[in-house]
């Protein structure tokens, strides 16, 4: 399931598995670690516990799997049950890759027995490549192996980044005669955004001039996510009797934006260079060959960048989704206003702290 951030993915799959009552999911929320470049395995059996023990509160008849992990850790059942960080935290480092595929293969089971599926959802899946010492490729291959009654749903929002991890984990050791599935979500039209924001307000039973809806359905471009906080916000304001501007939720969108790509360039080798490809490109009206780019970049920011050194800064931004691939060996950045504010915001604050 690939889509930019906040098109929904999280919630497709939670929804529909909810309704699905054949079905038992186990979440592995990657979305939750944080913007540093690499964690420890013991991150990512922090979050695996949390998506199992989930599992067993939801569900009785997968108790014995918090024995099955108390043995692995050595620890008492309740502490993995009451999710004692203090107790249970020393011991995770030694909770390796085998030992979250043994549990997978538990509950595997446990759910067969019960007549149901088991469902593995790793949400914002491109970061697995942040953590260190886990083996996405035995860990999938286990479960292709072992679990014939469970199925493997993935989310990715950096859309380029989730398809290397998946490509690399198929290139080293293939999955023969398996099949996948791949789900792309993309934004809603001009109708469905109005109808979704006529619904939404319909509900909560405020009223909304057109014109609003109109301004608000051109400037966050379908985008669910961004309706959605434009739907709350509006509501809770004309609710407490003084409705506030569409401008001051895209304000409130862009600094999400902007916290998030200068995550990015904290992490990245180049920040420079892509907080100046971002502005060259708004400079540009938006929409820039590389040429182009690199034109503004030599001349406006003293660069010497190389065409090839560009293509490849280009084309990390576009694994990202920071900047699109426009055809005709265009680039553009991202039409929403909140996201084309917030990468402005961000590359302008960190071209200033250079100098
Ligand atoms: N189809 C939908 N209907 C209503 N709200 C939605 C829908 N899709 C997404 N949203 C809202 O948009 C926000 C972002 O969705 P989310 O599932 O977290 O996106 P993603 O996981 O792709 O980043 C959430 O607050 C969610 O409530
Ligand atoms: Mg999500």
């Amino acid at each position: 399931m690939l889509g930019i951030r906040r098109i929904g993915k999280t919630s497709l799959v939670k929804v529909t598995l909810n309704e699905l009552h054949d079905y038992v999911t186990l979440t592995i929320n990657l979305g939750r670690l944080g913007s540093k470049k690499s964690y420890p395995m013991e991150s990512f059996s922090r979050l695996f516990l949390e998506g199992a023990m989930e599992v067993l509160r939801k569900y009785t008849f997968a108790g014995r799997v918090s024995k099955i992990i108390a043995n692995r850790l050595g620890v008492n059942p309740e502490d993995i049950l009451e999710l004692n960080w203090a107790k249970v935290g020393v011991k995770l480092r030694e909770f390796k890759t085998e030992d979250v595929n043994e549990v997978i293969r538990a509950l595997n089971s446990i759910a067969k027995d019960n007549k149901k599926e088991l469902v593995v959802f790793i949400d914002e899946v491109q970061n697995v490549k942040k953590v260190k010492g886990f083996d996405m490729g035995s860990f999938l291959h286990d479960i292709y192996e072992w679990c014939e009654n469970t199925i493997v749903i993935v989310s990715g929002s950096f859309i380029g980044v989730a398809e290397e991890v998946l490509n690399q984990v198929e290139e080293e050791r293939p999955f023969y005669g398996r099949r996948f599935f791949r789900i792309k979500l993309e934004r809603f039209d001009e109708n469905k955004s109005r109808e979704f924001l006529r619904r939404g307000f319909e509900e909560e039973g405020v009223k909304v001039d057109e014109k609003i809806i109109d301004e608000a359905v051109k400037l966050f471009d379908g985008i669910p996510g961004w309706l959605a906080l434009f739907g709350r916000s509006y509501s809770y304001s004309v609710k407490h009797s003084h409705p506030i501007d569409v401008k001051v939720v895209v304000k409130e969108a862009a600094k999400q934006v902007s916290k998030e790509f200068t995550g990015f360039l904290i992490n990245s080798n180049s920040p420079k260079r892509y907080a100046e490809i971002i502005l060259s490109l708004s400079r540009l009206g938006n929409r820039a060959s590389l040429t182009e780019i690199r034109d503004v970049m030599n001349s406006l920011y003293r660069e010497n960048i190389g065409d090839s050194r560009l293509y490849e800064l280009l084309g990390t931004l576009v694994s990202y989704g920071f900047v699109l691939k426009a055809g005709k060996g265009k680039y553009s950045l991202p039409n929403d206003v909140p996201t084309r504010l917030g990468l402005k915001h961000s590359a302008k604050m960190w071209l200033r702290k250079m100098t």
